[in-house]
């Protein structure tokens, strides 16, 4: 690790403590009465239960996809693929070719946990402040067009995975996602509202603000009922481009993508539009096997992935940090429970700012940040009755601020193989352009870089080194697909899409059900909270947002915002006696199955 002079024990000594009028008790196990409630007025789903092999999904066709695949004698690295380029068809906001993303993979036979990275790159023509004008502001295209786009990493990385580990051929595995982009499946209401709202022209059209699938042509020919009328649910989206992109796929494979035809209308695209991708980008475009990240928690083995994506050491140091605790007596909406946990996203959070990167181009510690000393150390300033001020926990200068969307996927077999698969466009369709003759949208995930280096503000603008833009390197993810392990076999298969929430929401399904003991259906169920370091806030899920939660927890010096939702979070339970498989699609969002036998 490079050296650095951050001891959290020296600098809480000049954190500014505030003295209310009531002490470290106030914080103390105040379970919330309201517990029963928040369950029952959720559309609370059953887990259902699997004894061979379970696919959860966020859409349903796609999760049928991976469970065929499963039925035609394929594994769960199988299962998970299929299901991944169904979803680049079928849930076209995050599931991508054009994109990219982290699988976690228990393997039975070998008793392993691997783990692959296909994180996107900066194209080589990156430089560290191609996104911001002479004042430090943003440029427009840092978020929508070709130019907001990273080397796509998707393919190459299921590519490997199924290399490495698939038994049924590619060209099987491809088949389902071609069939329902070349006839067409039938669209949910949420996706008839989301493409009616990308598709609405805005009036008077604003060049400096293209950032709808309506600002861009090949997007709204992708995406547009033929007779321009608005989408409802049950009609059937047709996708003839990218059936024909998915079916060059299907016979040459990834090397379509990055060295053939589908890697020439890219190239053309990124020419015409602006974009910086090159045949070069394309070609030396590696997917990479990692180190997955281990830590134990109370008697589980803990498996996450490492950098480029945070999520793994995040979790790590939050569970180390909570481990200390009994949580379980005080439960799972106690404000003292409340307060510790938000205090150790806290300092994951900050953790991640000051190291986390690409493990490329940036030395990483990695032993050290998920130790019990380093988790020890970062514990040693939480108080029980003070929220710590995130800005004394910055050893540099934090600036006063003026002022979703990916997919996951669990999957496991009748063998006990299971992956988590997490994957991104970054913002809900990408960068909303399609490429033109090929039918995909393209990521946005260079949004993912510290656009301002050195800039560290209040409102979450985060300008550390290790997470600048330089050519070739991976921007940083929050992805956190994870699997737990309980004696040597796979207990939980989990992670969720949010952005910066990731980490979070899967620390609360974690502790839920390895701290709480809920059944799986309410461990994941149950209204999550979120604090990232900076903004310096909780925010917390509706049906948690209530004054006997809100109040004790401004006492004790925290901002609290409410959020309708957080996360989404696509889980399996297996039975540690039975070896019974529960399947919990997130009830947040309808479309989600459980589908297996
Ligand atoms: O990799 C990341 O951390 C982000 N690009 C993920 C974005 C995301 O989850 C948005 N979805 N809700």
């Amino acid at each position: 690790m490079r050296n650095h002079r951050f001891r959290p024990s020296v600098l809480i000594a000049f954190s500014v403590i505030v003295f209310f009028s009531y002490s470290s008790t106030i914080a103390g196990a105040q379970t919330f009465r309201r517990d029963t409630e928040d369950q029952t007025n959720r559309r609370d789903t059953e887990a259902q239960t699997f004894r061979r092999g379970v696919v959860v999904a966020r859409e349903a066709n796609a999760a049928d996809a991976g469970r065929d695949a499963l039925r035609a004698g394929g594994n769960a690295i199988d299962a998970a693929i299929a299901t991944a380029l169904a979803m680049a068809v079928t849930h076209p906001e995050a599931g991508n070719i054009g994109g990219g993303g982290f699988i976690v993979a228990y393997i039975a036979k070998s008793k392993q946990v691997i783990t692959y990275d296909f994180r996107e790159t900066a194209p080589l023509a990156s430089t560290e402040r191609m996104y911001l004008d002479a004042n430090d502001r943003p440029l427009p295209h840092h978020r929508a067009g070709p130019r907001a786009a990273g080397v796509p990493g998707t393919l190459r990385g299921l590519e490997l995975a199924h290399r490495e580990y698939g038994s049924l051929p590619w060209r099987k595995l491809v088949e389902p996602a071609i069939r329902s982009a070349r006839e067409g499946f039938a669209i949910t209401d949420h996706v008839a509202k989301t493409l009616n709202r990308e598709l609405a022209a805005k009036t008077p059209v604003d060049r400096t603000q293209m950032n709808k699938l309506a600002d861009f042509p090949a997007s709204v020919s992708a995406f547009s009922k033929r007779d321009r009328s608005p989408w409802k649910a049950g009609d059937s989206l047709v996708q003839p481009e990218l059936a024909a992109t998915l079916e060059r796929i299907a016979d040459r494979g990834a090397d379509d993508f990055y060295a053939g035809e589908t890697a020439r209308l890219i190239v053309r695209y990124m020419e015409e539009g602006g974009g910086l991708i090159t045949r070069q980008d394309l070609a030396s475009y590696r997917a990479k096997r990692r180190e997955p990240i281990h830590t134990t928690f109370k008697g589980f083995d803990i498996y996450g992935i490492g950098p480029s994506a945070s999520g793994g050491i995040t979790i790590a140091l939050m569970l180390n940090i909570l481990e200390r605790y009994d949580l379980k007596a005080d439960g799972p909406r106690s404000i003292r429970t409340l307060h510790r946990v938000t205090e150790a996203m806290r300092r994951g959070f900050l953790t991640r700012a000051l190291y986390l990167g690409d493990p490329d181009f940036e030395s990483i510690d990695v032993n050290k940040l998920i130790s019990k000393e380093y988790a020890n150390e970062m514990a040693k300033s939480i108080d029980d009755g003070r929220a710590t001020p995130s800005a004394n926990l910055a050893p540099f200068r934090v600036i006063l601020a003026e002022g979703e969307h990916t997919t996951h996927l669990s999957t496991i077999d009748a063998a006990g193989n299971a992956v988590a698969l997490t994957y991104t466009l970054e913002d809900s369709f990408g960068s909303r352009a399609v490429v033109p003759g090929a039918g995909f949208l393209l990521n946005n995930e260079m949004g993912d870089f510290n656009l301002i280096p050195g800039r560290t503000d209040t409102a979450g603008r985060i300008g550390t080194k290790p997470n600048v833009i330089a050519p070739g390197k991976r921007m940083l993810s929050s992805q956190s697909p994870t699997i737990v392990l309980k004696d040597g076999r796979v207990h939980v298969v989990t992670g969720s899409p949010g952005g910066r929430t990731i980490p979070n929401t899967t620390l609360w399904v974690l502790l839920n059900l390895l701290e709480f003991d809920l059944d799986p259906a309410a461990a994941v169920a149950a209204p999550r909270t979120h604090h990232a370091w900076f903004p310096d806030i909780i925010q917390v899920e509706r049906a948690l947002f209530h004054d006997d939660v809100v109040k004790p927890l401004e006492r004790l010096g925290h901002r609290v915002k409410a959020v309708d939702i957080q996360g989404d979070a696509h889980t399996i339970v297996v039975d540690e006696r039975t070896g019974v498989r529960r399947g919990v699609p997130d009830p947040r969002h309808e479309t989600a199955k459980a589908a297996g036998d």
